[in-house]
């Protein structure tokens, strides 16, 4: 866990149950490599911009937010060769299956925060995300808890200045609530509400997560929300 993520009251999880000794060795090798430099404080405590140039070679760049054990991530970056992808996930065990799957994909466009993506926030220039991924997030089901939901004006108003007019944001979610809370709060932040979809209905190049594989067999109906940038 960084500094940063500290300071910020992360509330999610950074660990889990014990790692595999081939999840322990991915890390070891290849954590550093396939992580993003100048996000933490401790890296650029001037929270100097990313030069986003040199790393994505001028492609255009997504954004994935929680991307939990990387299969909706990997896929994407498969299928879009010519996209740069960097994803965001704090939970160490995730991260760990992320690396083994990139090592079999071989793939070279995409990077990693292993944090909290407020501190990528931080550092990445105006309207630089043309496409943003937040599948099935943290669901705080408690009322008292859902302002520390990520479709709250915090991390919204963030996401929004990082997004380039016309950039696409998708949510996939099977609360209700949070279906409810991101009509509600996505909106002022900048976005128009483009398409909404039930269970049938996610996007053609859609790959099911853990996630929501686990809500379908739990009996919960996946919900997939599209919205566009403002210009
Ligand atoms: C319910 S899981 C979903 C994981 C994956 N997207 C899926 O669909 O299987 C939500 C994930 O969001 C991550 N998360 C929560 N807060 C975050 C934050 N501030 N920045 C980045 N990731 C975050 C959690 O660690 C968790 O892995």
């Amino acid at each position: 866990m960084t500094e940063e993520t500290e300071r910020r009251n992360f509330y999610g999880r950074t660990h889990g149950k014990t790692l595999r000794a081939s999840q322990k060795q991915y890390l070891a090798e290849d954590l550093g490599r396939i992580s993003l430099s100048g996000v933490t404080r401790a890296d650029n405590p001037a929270r100097t911009p990313l030069d986003l140039a040199k790393l994505t070679g001028g492609r255009p760049l997504w954004l994935e937010v929680g991307f939990g054990g990387g299969e909706h991530l990997v896929h994407m970056a498969a299928r879009y060769p010519g996209v740069f992808i960097i994803g965001c996930e704090p939970f160490v065990n995730g991260v760990a299956m992320l690396l083994g799957k990139v090592r079999q994909a071989g793939l070279d466009n995409l990077v990693i925060h292993p944090g909290d993506v407020r501190d990528l926030f931080d550092v990445l220039p105006d309207s630089c995300v043309e496409k943003c991924f937040l599948n099935y997030p943290d669901p705080w089901p408690k009322a008292r808890h859902h302002r520390r939901r990520f479709v709250t004006p915090g991390y919204l108003s963030a996401l929004a200045r990082v997004m380039q007019p016309g950039a696409e944001f998708r949510v996939a979610t099977d609360i209700p609530d949070y279906v409810r809370q991101t009509l509600e709060e996505v909106p002022p932040a900048g976005f128009d509400l483009i398409r909404q979809a039930g269970e049938g209905g996610a996007w053609e190049d859609w790959l099911s997560t853990r996630y929501e594989q686990k809500a379908l067999r739990e009996g919960r109906a996946p919900n997939y929300l599209t919205f566009r940038r403002q210009r």
